[in-house]
């Protein structure tokens, strides 16, 4: 797929600073993120994904991980009826109301599954597969210790670009700015990303349950889109920081003061 030149609507005042960062993105001491560990603890549960034929029956496929009560697919669906919207959600709860809603609907482009998307996506999902997979509101694990439970910072993430199309793109949101400042910076420092959008998300938007109840409760909601522009990096030794220079304390890669 050739990559479109659509427009960035970045604000600069929300870009990251390397100083905001801990030393380990920073320096892109990010080695872990190929151990491939986590892999093998999910081979031993793989979900399985009777579904698959469906990833070929449309053109395109747009997947929203953690998906709550599908509002948003559920909203996009009628919309564009040649692409398949992939919902999933692993909390039963949430899965049981999204799906009530799906069925009632009974539309053909939209699947509602509750499954955990690390091994249904790491197991199931070819190369090149997904347009577009949105991330609204997930938790932000904002504890030092669990910074790789975070979802760019997690080696789930080299699974995303690996099924990502070239000129696919990836949604963030977050009520924490922190959480999109360092997923920018991975995405665009060492993941071969083009910085597309970082922004607030708009106070009259209204996507999904969780950004209601945010916007209602007056918070800053923060919004990231990154487009897929080359490879996954495949060892340690291709993630290299763009530009090919490493960023020092003070330098900053996006060229702002
Ligand atoms: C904070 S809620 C946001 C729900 C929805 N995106 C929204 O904005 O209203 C995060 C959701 O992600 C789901 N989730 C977290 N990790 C997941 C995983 N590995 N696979 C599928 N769902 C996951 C949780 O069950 C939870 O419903």
């Amino acid at each position: 797929m050739e990559i479109t030149g659509s427009a960035t609507r970045v604000n600069g005042a929300l870009l990251p600073r390397p100083e905001q960062l801990d030393e380990e993105l920073r320096h892109g001491r990010l080695a872990y993120l190929f151990t491939r560990r986590y892999l093998e603890k999910w081979s031993r549960l793989r979900e399985t994904f009777p579904e698959k034929g469906r990833l070929a029956d449309f053109p395109a496929v747009h997947v929203e991980i953690g998906c709550g009560r599908a509002k948003n697919l559920i909203n996009l669906s009628p919309q564009q009826p040649h692409t398949l919207y992939i919902g999933t959600e692993r909390d039963n709860h949430r899965f049981q109301a999204a799906s009530r809603r799906a069925e009632r609907l009974a539309r053909p482009n939209l699947l509602i599954l509750r499954r955990d998307v690390v091994p249904l996506v790491a197991f199931n999902f070819p190369d090149s597969t997904v347009d577009e997979y949105d991330l609204f509101y997930p938790d932000p694990w904002p504890r030092y210790r669990h910074r790789r439970r975070r979802w760019y910072r997690h080696p789930f993430v080299l699974e995303l670009l690996r099924t990502l199309k070239q000129g696919g793109s990836i949604r963030l949101t977050s009520d924490r700015l922190f959480y999109v400042q360092e997923a920018a910076w991975m995405f665009g420092v060492y993941l071969n990303c083009r910085l597309e959008l970082l922004e607030h998300v708009q106070v009259h938007s209204n996507r999904t349950h969780f950004e209601s109840k945010y916007l209602q409760q007056g918070r800053r909601l923060y919004e990231l889109v990154v487009r897929k522009t080359g490879d996954p990096p495949a060892d340690v030794v291709e993630l290299q920081p763009a530009r090919n220079r490493v960023c020092t304390a003070g330098e900053n890669p996006w060229g702002r003061g």
